[in-house]
């Protein structure tokens, strides 16, 4: 069977997690890796076994041996570099998030279909043996009908920083960074809210360094939610209905090996075993989108264009609440 030759853009903190979880993933090769210096690539590559460095993203995008690539700069750069492996037809799984905005998101999103080629947002949590199982509980109907979700992300960044932490050009700000997981939570499990609250604490750059985020349901389901460059927090959360609770503990979004449940009272826990990840959990969305490729598909099945664009529709509806702007939006 063919092979998905694999190439990364962008040769950073998380690009190196993802090029080791490839080693996981079926009908795939990690065949070249693209930085904005040649050095740098260079020793990526040799971290990693690549046969081909790239010392720009043009050259990784002209690359006739490449057929999907990886975008893994700060979000402020994933619309540009997107439309550049677009540009030249090729597949492309982009970090989260997306993009700064829902414009940006859309015409990504269109210039995909235009295109013809593959396009989706690497949002590894969907994939996850934990999260499956929990999207299973609520479907058996473990929690009953939803009342509330409570979820939080928070940790604070210690020196050195990187740049694309606070920096509104990078998209910095923790909604952006973090914030994003607990509004997907609500939005994956609970649809689009019909009402929302947020406000914030503005870093020093101006952008949010922490934020508290509502969401109202017409049926009376709330969700709070919460994120934060300021305190080292539990990264928890907590999906309550009327028959029962489902937990997730630290933290919620990323692999672990336990669920927990509980049908009654406070101490009638339930634990759930959960599969032990290979890697470090991006293996689960690249063998998806390996997969995809190979039934030639130009959409996920599973992260769709809609989920994107409601996560980021929902995300400007959040900023504009709590007034967090980037210089992105007025372009
Ligand atoms: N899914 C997850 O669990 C997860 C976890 C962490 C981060 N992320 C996402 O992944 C993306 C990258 O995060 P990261 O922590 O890996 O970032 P990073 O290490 O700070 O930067 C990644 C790469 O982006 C390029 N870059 C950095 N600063 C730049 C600047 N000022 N101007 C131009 N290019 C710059 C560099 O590419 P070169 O090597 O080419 O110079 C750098 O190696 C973000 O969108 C983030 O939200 C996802």
């Amino acid at each position: 069977m063919k092979k998905i030759q694999w190439g990364i853009l962008g040769a950073g903190k998380i690009a190196r997690k993802f090029a080791a979880d490839l080693a996981w993933v079926s009908n795939a090769e990690l065949a070249a890796v693209g930085a904005r210096s040649k050095s740098d690539a260079e020793a990526f590559a040799k971290e990693f076994n690549i046969p081909i460095s790239h010392g720009s993203y043009e050259e990784l995008v002209k690359d006739p041996r490449v057929d999907v690539i990886y975008v893994a700069t700060p979000h402020g750069f994933h619309f540009e570099h997107v439309l550049l492996c677009l540009g030249h037809k090729k597949a492309v799984l982009c970090e989260k998030a997306f993009a700064i905005n829902s414009k940006q998101a859309s015409e990504m999103i269109a210039f995909a279909s235009l295109q013809n080629t593959f396009l989706m947002e690497a949002f590894w949590t969907k994939f996850l043996p934990h999260y499956k199982q929990v999207k299973k509980m609520i479907a058996d109907g473990k929690v009953g009908a939803i009342k509330s979700i409570i979820a939080e992300f928070g940790f604070k960044p210690t020196p050195p920083i990187a740049q694309r932490i606070y920096d509104p050009l990078l998209g910095g700000g923790s909604l952006l960074d973090i914030g994003l997981y607990p509004v997907f939570l609500a939005l994956d499990i609970l649809g689009k809210p019909d009402e929302i609250e947020a406000t914030m604490t503005p870093a020093y750059t101006g952008v949010d360094d922490q934020i508290a985020v509502q969401f109202k349901y017409n049926n009376g389901t709330l969700a709070q939610l919460f994120s934060s460059f300021t305190s080292n927090m539990a990264t928890g959360a907590d999906i309550n209905g009327d028959a029962g609770r489902i937990r997730l503990t630290h933290r919620f979004h990323g692999p672990t090996t336990q669920v927990e449940y509980y049908a009654g009272a406070v101490d009638t826990k339930e634990t759930i075993d959960i599969e032990t990840v290979k890697g470090n959990g991006y293996e689960y969305e690249a063998q998806h989108v390996t997969d995809c490729l190979l039934a030639d598909l130009t959409e996920s099945p599973i992260m769709k264009f809609s989920d994107t664009l409601l996560l980021m529709e929902t995300l400007d509806r959040i900023r504009g609440k709590a007034g967090i702007v980037y210089p992105h939006d007025k372009k």
